[in-house]
């Protein structure tokens, strides 16, 4: 089954198509970094205005890359939401008018599915996911903890109560003068410095919470940094470099550590990694250290230990953990299965810049 993806829900418009949910024919992601990064954040307006201008262009080669015509394709998948309403509007209309036209089916797809979906691109045809798995979602715009009883069921076991990690390494990037996104940079700048010289909050939360909160390491970074320049009057490269390591290597160990809390709690075979911050390395590695070691630490910092063997799965390609269509074409894919009666060319879907995920999808 070949599908075609659109996604617009923030700041790049990307179109691809996709078959049967894994194989990816074209990724085309047309990128306006350069444009916010004169901002330093993504400005709705502008935004939409540049996937206005970008979306057809990107369809007709996302088309020629994948060496197919519009008459191929067996449906269009498309964000729905969650995301900002100026850019789905545009993504969501190409694709009625596509689908209207073509008579093809048409597939809302919420964005987070599709970055839980991003996992299952370009794997091994032999991969079939174990369920009940717990899967991290973990970005610029959401920070989820959920669970996966059964193909395309998700199940809210936590979510952060103020801002993304992946915003707040905008935030701290910005403080510490690099541009936008933030996230590859503090994680280049962190290669130079030493994560135990400066001491950070602990942000486990209360105890056995899959909450999460970023928003007072944000202040103690902001106020260590004034304190910095205040005192030297200005940031050496090291003192910069130092709190880089220290508050990645601080969120690393909160995401790292609840995702297999929440494994632990709820029984998982597999862990997934999902969303733009799943290319941090980092990450990864303390997340693939404490599979291989099966504990975690606790809110305490002492160690828990937990009986099952995980296995541990993030995106196959950097190009799938950030923004892009192939991860909307593959959700679609899996809605398309479990709920085939669903989707016709007759329906307009409407976008939902709060679109729930496991409300949406459930009901
Ligand atoms: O998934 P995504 O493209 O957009 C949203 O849905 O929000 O994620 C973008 C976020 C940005 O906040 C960016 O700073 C972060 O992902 N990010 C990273 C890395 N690469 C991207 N954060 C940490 N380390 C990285 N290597
Ligand atoms: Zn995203």
């Amino acid at each position: 089954m070949l599908l075609l993806g659109i996604e617009t829900s923030c700041d790049e418009t990307s179109v691809a198509v996709v078959e049967n949910g894994t194989k990816v024919l074209s990724n085309v992601i047309s990128s306006q970094i350069q444009i916010h990064e004169k901002t330093g954040g993504v400005v709705p307006e502008v935004a939409a205005r540049e996937h206005v201008v970008q979306m057809i262009p990107v369809i007709e080669l996302a088309l020629k890359e994948a060496n197919i015509s519009l008459d191929q394709l067996n449906g269009i998948a498309v964000t729905q939401g969650p995301g900002l309403l100026s850019s789905l509007i545009i993504g969501v209309t190409a694709a009625n008018t596509l689908a209207a036209s073509l008579q093809k089916p048409l597939i809302p797809v919420n964005h987070i599915a599709g970055h839980i979906y991003a996992n299952r691109l370009e794997r091994d045809l032999g991969y079939h996911p174990q369920f009940p798995l717990v899967v991290l979602t973990v970005s610029g715009g959401h920070n989820q903890l959920i669970l996966m009883r059964n193909e395309y069921e998700f199940e809210l076991l936590g979510e952060t109560l103020d801002d993304a990690a992946g915003e707040a390494f905008d935030k701290i990037a910005r403080i510490l003068g690099l541009s936008y996104p933030g996230g590859p940079q503090i994680a280049q700048l962190a290669l130079q410095g030493d994560p135990k010289i400066i001491s950070l909050p602990n942000i486990f939360l209360k105890k056995e919470s899959l909450d999460f909160s970023f928003s007072g390491l944000k202040t103690a970074v902001m106020q260590l940094v004034e304190a910095e320049f205040v005192r030297e009057g200005f940031l050496s490269d090291q003192f910069r470099a130092n709190v880089a390591a220290a508050f990645q290597e601080t969120v690393c160990e909160v995401l790292s550590n609840k995702l297999l809390l929440a494994a632990q709690k709820t029984g998982a075979q597999e862990i997934h990694l999902a969303g733009g911050v799943s290319a941090n390395q980092r990450l990864r590695a303390l997340i693939e250290e404490k599979v291989q070691l099966q504990f975690f630490l606790d809110w305490k910092g002492k160690k828990q230990f937990f009986s099952q063997k995980l296995k541990f799965y993030f995106p196959t390609d950097f190009r799938f953990c950030t923004d892009n269509a192939a991860m909307i074409a593959a959700a679609g894919y899996f809605q398309f299965h479990r709920f085939p009666d669903r989707f016709t060319s007759m329906q307009t879907v409407l976008p939902d810049p709060q679109l729930q995920l496991c409300i949406s999808l459930l009901t």
